[in-house]
């Protein structure tokens, strides 16, 4: 079957479409054939060798998004033929889920939204889930003044409509004036690219999705989460009553049931730039590295 491999870290050009065995699936797994994936920064960063340490053997598959349909459902209780979306932890497991056919445990799939097509869909899982996961930690409640940083890109966009649907007030930086506008019409209420123009210790929760490290703006006593892994740890803000976080995202089908249901009910729409066939992933990883993106980069086998 067809995967997206690499066999050495670099530019573009070291992605390969190739022949490899099909997976078998094991107890309690799905197998999914693949209609569609997309590109996060991630992939982006694996492909480069920047991930260091934990970084699977090669060569690998890549990808951590994946929407499909159901070969063998196995024990899982999903059938044959239905439509599915799923989150692969790519680095922690090396299941990539850039292959024509993916074997993946069930408590990682879910039901696909009926109300998007696939290569829509393909664009939710990754910055969907750590969207999700990360506004249940920061308990982010209707009425709470929560701030977004990088609130235009793929998980502050998608944090950003959570959000409001849950009913909070939402501030956001972003990091280009054409990005005013998507956080405006998502809802949001001060807008800036500026940091400086932000309210201090006005924020319940604060959700940075770059390391902006804004912790002048969080409230004594609130909540203050980063995914930016790679900017290091929260400054410790203890003194001021206020609990930090780096959140990892995990795999989690129930995660990915609720955010079906927000695109269904119409709380939630997805962004995608543009979309490649797998034969191009060449360019449309060049594409992804460009960057000032406004949406996701579908990928369609
Ligand atoms: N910890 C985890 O489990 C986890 C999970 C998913 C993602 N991540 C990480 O989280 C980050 C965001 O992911 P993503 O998929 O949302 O990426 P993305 O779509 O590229 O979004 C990042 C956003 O932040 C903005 N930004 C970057 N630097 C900024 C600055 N100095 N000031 C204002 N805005 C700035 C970007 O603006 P421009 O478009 O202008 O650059 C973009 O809108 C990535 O580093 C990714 O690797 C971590």
């Amino acid at each position: 079957m067809r995967a997206i491999q690499i066999d050495r870290f670099g530019a573009p050009d070291v992605l390969d479409l190739v022949d490899v065995p099909e997976p078998e699936p094991g107890p309690g797994d799905v197998l999914i054939r693949t209609v569609a994936t997309s590109i996060n920064p991630v992939d982006d960063k694996t492909r480069q060798g920047a991930i260091g340490e934990g970084t699977p053997p090669l060569p690998m598959t890549l990808g951590w998004d994946l929407a499909g349909i159901v070969v063998d459902g196995g024990s899982s209780g999903l059938s044959t033929g239905e439509r599915v979306i799923a989150m692969s932890h790519q680095l922690s497991s090396g299941r990539g889920t850039w292959a024509a056919l993916v074997a993946l445990p069930a408590r990682a799939v879910a039901a696909a939204p009926r109300s998007v097509s696939l290569a829509e869909a393909a664009t939710l899982p990754l910055p969907g889930l750590t969207a999700w996961q990360t506004l249940e930690w920061l308990n982010v409640r209707a009425g709470e003044r929560l701030l977004i940083t990088g609130a235009a890109g793929a998980v502050g966009g998608l944090a950003l409509q959570i959000a409001r649907a849950r009913g909070a007030e939402v501030d956001a930086l972003v990091s280009r004036k054409s990005q005013l506008v998507f956080a405006r019409d998502h809802g949001a209420g001060l807008v800036t690219t500026d940091r400086h123009a932000l309210k201090e210790r006005a924020y319940d929760a604060v959700f940075d999705t770059f390391g902006a490290f804004v912790t002048e703006a969080v409230a004594d006593g609130g909540r203050y989460a980063s995914i930016a892994t790679q900017a290091g740890p929260v400054p410790d803000l203890s003194s001021r009553g206020v609990r930090t976080t780096v959140h990892q995202v995990r795999e989690d089908g129930a995660g990915l049931n609720e955010l079906a249901g927000l695109l269904d009910a119409g709380s939630l729409r997805l962004r995608v730039h543009s979309t490649f066939g797998v034969q191009r992933i060449r360019a449309a990883h060049a594409r992804f590295s460009e960057g000032g993106l406004a949406g996701k980069i579908v990928v369609n086998f």
